[in-house]
């Protein structure tokens, strides 16, 4: 049982996240089934990841032919009963504790197999924290994958105190062979290993801004030419999504009550401004 392979998945959430995460697992051949609340956020998130995947053709990585039958292998539904059959769910959906814990707590009754993973896609909310909403703990782990999917390479993997090392094995053999990405572990702490570095430098980013110390342009510019990254700080929050940092860093700081994780006054007005970032055509900067 524990070895079988993993051959449907479930995601729950078509957004920037939960979309590449759907088109990795169809371009690994794997059947995908996708939760969204209304039939409207699931077209817009099948044509998300339709764009995705012209984009792939485009560039050459995928052909014409691969790229229908990763299309063909994703289907959408706005009823979590469906995910029965499901080995493996990655859930996710916005960064909220009550959101994901409602989920899980659903899924939990759903999903027959003993040893299907439920996995949650968060930034930093700690897993047994979605572990304790559902009757079997030792199924839920954090598959924690960035962004964006199709392009990075990393996952990062969470256990907790209670995940089963069969459901541990199962993830990492399939975010390692099936879908050809790197794994890192992680203990059960907010932010995990990759944010817990990135979000306050994002947000000492934010404070720079506010305090006049440099232009948005200039701090961008000076870690791509002078750091190498492939985009500066403020660039990769409206990436992220302002919405998104915000709720990782009241989510780290709550673990660790460390003033550098509190997220600044200009993040808080940005989003309640719905200045959200790329996702929303404007945050730090404006897109087309
Ligand atoms: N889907 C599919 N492919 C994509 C893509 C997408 N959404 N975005 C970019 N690509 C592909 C392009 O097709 C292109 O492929 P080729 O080189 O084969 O043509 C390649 O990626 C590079 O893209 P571009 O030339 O358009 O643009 P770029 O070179 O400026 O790279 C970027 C764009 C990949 C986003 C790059 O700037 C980058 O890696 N930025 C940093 C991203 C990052 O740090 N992400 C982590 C965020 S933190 C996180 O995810 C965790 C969390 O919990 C918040
Ligand atoms: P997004 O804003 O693009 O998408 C949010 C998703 O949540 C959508 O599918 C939306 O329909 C759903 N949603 C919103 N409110 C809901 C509710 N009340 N009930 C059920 N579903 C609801 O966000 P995203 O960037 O895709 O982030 C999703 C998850 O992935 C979050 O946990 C985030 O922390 C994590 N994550 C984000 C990034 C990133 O760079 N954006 C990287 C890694 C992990």
């Amino acid at each position: 049982m524990t070895s079988e392979k993993i051959q449907r998945v479930g995601v729950i959430g078509a957004g920037q996240m939960g979309a590449g995460i759907a088109e990795v697992c169809a371009r690994a051949h794997v059947d995908v089934l996708v939760y969204e609340r209304t039939r409207e956020l699931s077209a817009a998130g099948r044509s998300r990841i339709l764009r995705s995947l012209d984009r792939g053709v485009s560039s050459g990585k995928i052909t014409e032919r691969e790229r229908e039958q990763a299309a063909w292998r994703l289907r959408f539904t706005t009823d979590l009963g469906d995910f029965a059959d499901r080995q493996l769910v990655v859930e996710a959906v916005v960064e909220d504790e009550k959101v994901k814990s409602d989920i899980f707590s659903e899924l939990d009754g759903v999903v027959t197999d003993p040893n299907a993973v439920l996995a949650s896609n968060t930034s930093s909310i700690p897993i047994m924290k979605l572990g304790i909403a559902t009757t079997k703990p030792e199924r839920v782990i954090g598959m924690h994958f960035f962004n964006p999917v199709p392009v990075l390479p990393l996952v990062e993997l969470v256990t907790t105190l209670k995940t089963s090392k069969a459901v541990s094995e199962r993830a990492e053999l399939f975010a390692s062979d099936v879908l050809g990405k790197q794994v890192v572990h992680s203990a059960d702490r907010s932010g995990f290993v990759v944010n817990a570095l990135l979000v306050p430098y994002l947000l000492s980013a934010i404070r720079m801004v506010e305090s006049g110390f440099a232009t948005k342009e200039d701090i961008d510019k000076a870690t791509v030419l002078g750091l190498a990254h492939p985009m500066g700080p403020l660039a990769l929050t409206d990436l992220v999504g302002l919405d998104t940092v915000k709720s990782i860093a009241d989510s780290m700081y709550e673990e660790f009550k460390e003033p550098l994780y509190s997220a600044p006054p200009l993040l808080l007005r940005m989003v309640e401004a719905g200045l959200v970032g790329k996702k929303s055509g404007a945050g730090f900067y404006e897109y087309g």
